[in-house]
């Protein structure tokens, strides 16, 4: 297990100073460039929920899209899109969220998903832990039961974890 996480972790590029100056950014487009690494990842998710009653696997664009939906077909789960706004064509319900300067905004399909259901969050990662809050808020207001929240990848120092409170967040890496 801990040869997976390696080849995880070293397969993740850091790119300094992107999208600004003093950002070290985690750029997982690396980890889909190594077939064994990206499996690997998938597997240890899988690993992790296949007996625990999934129902909902749930995405946040764009990135959880990439890791989100081979989860959900393993597991045999449903996998439920968690849009930026206005992409969605039919009734959302949404969520705003505050980045570091002013706010975004997730949303996802009324219907998508039915009161106690069982559903596991999925992103590459998380920073601030902003993403994933609303995400959970958004699952928890039409009675989804969050399990637990996925990432690739953790940023520590960002303190996202403390963000989430008492729910579950299950990272393969750490940055530090
Ligand atoms: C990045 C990342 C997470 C989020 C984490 O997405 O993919 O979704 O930021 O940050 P947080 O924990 O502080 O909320 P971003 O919004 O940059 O967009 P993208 O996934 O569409 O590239
Ligand atoms: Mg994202």
């Amino acid at each position: 297990k801990d040869d997976r996480i390696s080849r995880i972790s070293s397969s993740i590029r850091v790119i300094p100073d992107f999208p600004k100056p003093g950002i070290m950014f985690q750029d997982i487009t690396t980890l889909l460039l190594d077939p064994k690494a990206f499996k690997d990842t998938i597997d240890l998710f899988v690993e992790r929920y296949k007996d625990k009653n999934i129902n909902v696997v749930a995405g946040v664009e764009a990135r959880g899209f990439i890791f989100g939906p081979p989860i959900a077909l393993a597991i045999g789960a449903k996998f439920v899109p968690m849009r930026k706004p206005k992409k969605l064509p039919g009734e959302v319900i949404s969520e705003e969220y505050s980045l570091e300067y002013g706010t975004d905004k997730i949303e996802m399909h009324v219907g998508a998903v039915q009161p106690g259901e069982r559903a596991v969050v999925v992103d590459d990662l998380i920073a601030t832990g902003g993403t994933l809050t609303a995400a959970i808020n958004l699952l928890e207001r039409v009675g989804v039961e969050v399990v637990e929240c996925a990432c690739v990848i953790e940023l520590p120092e960002l303190k996202g974890r403390d963000r989430l409170g008492e729910k579950q967040l299950f990272v393969l890496v750490s940055s530090t």
